[in-house]
């Protein structure tokens, strides 16, 4: 019998007030199944959501917080009665399977369209800037509209609408939640100068455009304790058209500050990520790890790499690694690629449509063998 060294991924580690058993955790992947009038998640997304509690620690499909932050018809909400009831049949299911679950609390700002929002208004961003492209709306899809900008007396009550989705979450049963501050929605969209041409308090230096972010970080610790509130970035992504001119500048800033604040975790959309839009390699995630100084997750094309990803936990470049596309087809992700087991294909037809066909009918290993040798 030959002794196997245990990969690095599986061994334990700590992230905020959790200590976690393995270091795989399940990334935030929109899959816009919520299509009923509250938007609503419920048995469906449990079964989805507990056959992938495989990873340590989920993160939510992205949530919005308020109708104006809708900007997808088909994602859920994190802020109604409804909503909050969803949620704890997905994180009741989630615990019974073993696992934690995070909350990713979503603005989608001006990417959306006014036919999705309330009332039929235009969305809001920090300015009013179009986005090329096009939007999601229940015709199909249009294209983006220039939205408006918001006033500085607006801007409490998108705080307020942070903190408000947060406490919606503890009431729905999450162990935590992560802000979404990335891939070009509202947070992204301040923080970066492409898209914030604002002359207030929340425009201009980098300290003024990281304002809006750090104050809902504020107001979301305030509910649920720093060592349960993670936060997304994509200092180098170009997602959605909200580029910087100086990105790892403005990055180091907002990480240091991240930083102070004791959070559970940065996780951070990696230049590497080959998803969407464009990348490119203009920022050195390390350089932003160090910034914050805290426990780190590493996002972007490491399912293709099982080195690749074992190597960045020995060095100590993460301490964890969330692996998106992956987990949409293998829900036993740790085990296929720690044993060296092949990958399932993800069907592209059924990523967004409705039900659970490309959605909770994908095996787990031995059920698809079996299936193939009848
Ligand atoms: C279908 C799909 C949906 C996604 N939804 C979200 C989301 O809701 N929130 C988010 O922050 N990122 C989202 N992403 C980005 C992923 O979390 C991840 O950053 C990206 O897929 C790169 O990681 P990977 O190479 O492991 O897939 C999505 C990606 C895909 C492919």
């Amino acid at each position: 019998m030959t002794d196997q060294p245990i990969s690095p991924l599986l061994t334990e580690a700590k992230l905020g007030r959790y200590t976690l058993p393995h270091r795989f955790v399940m990334a935030p992947l929109t899959r816009l199944r919520a299509t009923n009038p509250e938007d609503a998640v419920g048995a469906l997304h449990a079964t989805y959501y507990a056959q992938r509690a495989t990873a340590a620690l989920i993160i939510s499909e992205a949530t919005h917080i308020s109708p104006q932050g809708k900007g997808y018809p088909g994602a859920p909400g994190i802020y109604s009665e409804a909503q909050i009831a969803g949620w704890k049949q997905v994180t009741d299911a989630v615990h019974a399977a073993g696992s934690l679950i995070f909350a990713q609390l979503w603005h989608v700002g001006r990417i959306a369209h006014s036919s999705v929002q309330p009332g039929g208004a235009l969305p809001v961003a920090p300015s009013a800037i179009r986005p090329e492209g096009q939007a999601r709306t229940y015709d199909g899809k249009r294209d983006f509209e220039t939205p408006r900008a918001l006033e500085t007396e607006e801007l409490p009550g998108i705080v307020e609408q942070y903190r408000h989705a947060a406490r919606s979450a503890l009431k729905a049963g999450f162990d935590g939640v992560e802000i979404h501050a990335a891939n070009g929605y509202l947070l992204d969209q301040f923080l970066k100068d492409g898209t914030n041409k604002r002359t207030d308090a929340y425009g201009g230096s980098v300290e003024n455009r990281a304002r809006l972010t750090l104050e809902v970080v504020d107001a979301v610790i305030a509910v649920w304790g720093a060592d349960r509130v993670g936060i997304r970035l994509s200092p180098s992504g170009k997602m959605h058209m909200a580029v910087d001119g100086d990105p790892e500048r403005n990055f180091i800033y907002v990480a240091r500050e991240l930083g102070k604040r004791g959070l559970a975790y940065l996780h951070v959309v990696e230049p590497s990520n080959p998803y969407g839009d464009p990348f490119d390699r203009d920022v050195d995630p390390q350089v932003i790890r160090r910034a914050f100084g805290g426990t780190y997750i590493a996002n972007g094309g490491y399912g293709l790499d099982k080195a690749r990803a074992e190597a960045t936990i020995t060095s100590g470049e993460a301490e964890f690694i969330a692996f998106g596309r992956p987990y949409i087809a293998n829900p036993d992700l740790p085990r296929r690629l720690t044993e060296g087991l092949p990958l399932a294909e993800t069907d592209q037809d059924t990523v967004y449509s409705d039900g659970p066909e490309g959605y909770s009918d994908y095996p787990i290993y031995e059920e698809s063998r079996l299936a193939e040798t009848g």
